[in-house]
C-alpha cells in the first residue's frame, strides 16, 4: 500500500497545551542532542489528539525535534501504526486479519465493516464517523475474533455483538469493551477450574475493561487531561516548565502529606522501584493508599512505573487498609 501524505490538509496543527507539556516533558528524557529520540512518543500523541497525523503534525514535531521535515516523514510513513489519511471521526475500527481470527470469523467481521462503514478499507463512511482497516495479530489470539477501537479490544465477536457495537458508537453510546461473550478474560470457554477467585463478584470484569468501563469514555481523544503528567526521570512530579500549575494527584498524597512513612514493599505488587515512585508522588503510608478513591487507583494504575494495572488488581486499598489496621 502506498504511505503518503494526504492530498488534503488542514493549514495548521497544534497540540492541546496538555498534551504540549506532556510532549516537552518527553523531550528531557534524552540527553541533549538526541531529542530526535521522542519522534514516535510525539507523532503517536498527535495521532492520538487528531485521529491521524497530518503533514502540519509532522512539520510540528520536526521544528520541535529540530530534525529535517523528511525525516519525520519518513518515520510516519514507515510504520502502519500511524494513520496518514482522516479516519472516523467517532472511530477508526481495526480487525485483526491474522490466523486465529480469520478462521474463528475475521473475513465476517470485515463484511460488516463493509456493509455499514464503507466497501474499501481506510476509507471513510458517509457520514464521516467511521473508517476500517484490516491490520495483523493483536495479541488477542485466545479471544478470536477482534477488533480493536481507539485504545480498547473488543473480543470474542459475532456479526450481531460487533454490529451492535457499530450501532451503539453510532447511536453515541459507549459499548464496553473486552470479551463480548461473558468470557471475563481469556480463560478456557467451558470455564475456569482454577484461580476462580474474580467469581466471587470482586470485579465485574477484568482489569482493563474495568478500567475503560470506569473512565466511560473509551473513544475519547487524548486531549493530555486523562493522567497527570510526570516526570519521574526528573525526580518526582512534572518538572518541565509548561507543565500546568494543578497537575491531578491523588487526594490522599495532598491531604496525608504528613503521615508517617510505612514501607509500602509490604503491600503485594509493590516492588522497590515501585514505592519509590510512590513515595515521589507524597504517598508514604498505609492510611493513605487505603484512602484512596477509585479514581486514585486508576492513576496508580497508570502512573506507577513498573506497576502498571497492579493497584486495581492486586486490591492495594485493601491490602493497605489490612496493613494499617495491623
Ligand atoms: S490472530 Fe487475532 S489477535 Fe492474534
Amino acid at each position: 500500500m502506498l504511505r503518503r501524505l494526504h492530498h488534503e490538509q488542514p493549514e495548521s496543527f497544534a497540540f492541546t497545551e496538555a498534551n504540549q507539556a506532556w510532549a516537552e516533558a518527553q523531550l528531557t528524557k534524552y540527553p541533549e542532542g538526541r531529542q530526535a529520540s521522542a519522534v514516535i512518543p510525539l507523532l503517536w500523541r498527535a495521532q492520538e489528539q487528531e485521529g491521524w497525523v497530518s503533514k502540519p503534525a509532522i512539520e510540528h514535531i520536526a521544528d520541535m525535534l529540530d530534525m529535517a521535515y523528511i525525516r519525520v516523514l519518513e518515520v510516519t510513513s514507515f510504520y502502519f501504526m500511524f494513520q496518514m489519511k482522516p479516519v472516523g471521526s467517532v472511530a477508526h475500527i481495526q480487525v485483526c486479519g491474522t490466523l486465529s481470527c480469520m478462521i474463528c470469523g475475521a473475513e465476517d467481521l470485515i463484511k460488516v465493516c463493509q456493509d455499514k462503514i464503507a466497501s474499501k478499507a481506510h476509507a471513510l463512511s458517509a457520514d464521516g464517523k467511521f473508517s476500517w482497516e484490516e491490520v495483523e495479530c493483536l495479541g488477542s489470539c485466545s479471544n478470536a475474533p477482534m477488533v480493536q477501537i481507539g485504545k480498547d479490544y473488543y473480543e470474542d465477536l459475532t456479526t450481531e455483538t460487533f454490529a451492535a457495537i457499530l450501532d451503539d458508537l453510532a447511536a453515541g453510546k459507549v459499548p464496553t469493551p473486552g470479551p463480548q461473550n461473558g468470557r471475563y478474560a481469556a480463560e478456557p470457554l467451558s470455564g475456569l477450574t482454577s484461580l476462580k477467585d474474580h467469581e466471587a463478584g470482586k470485579h465485574k470484569l477484568n482489569a482493563s475493561a474495568q478500567l475503560a468501563d470506569d473512565i466511560g469514555d473509551t473513544i475519547k481523544r487524548i486531549d493530555g487531561t486523562e493522567v497527570p503528567l510526570l516526570t519521574p526521570w526528573q525526580g518526582g512530579a512534572a518538572s518541565s516548565a509548561k507543565v500546568p500549575a494543578e497537575t491531578p494527584r491523588p487526594k490522599s498524597a495532598v491531604q496525608q502529606a504528613e503521615a508517617k512513612a510505612d514501607d509500602l514493599t509490604k503491600i503485594k505488587g509493590v516492588g522497590p522501584k515501585a514505592a519509590e515512585a510512590i513515595a515521589e508522588a507524597g504517598i508514604t503510608s498505609f492510611a493513605q493508599i487505603a484512602g484512596w478513591s477509585d479514581e486514585d487507583v486508576a492513576w496508580a494504575d497508570e502512573n506507577i512505573k513498573g506497576a502498571k494495572g497492579k493497584a486495581s488488581r492486586d486490591d492495594w486499598r485493601a491490602q493497605a487498609k489490612a496493613l494499617s489496621e495491623g
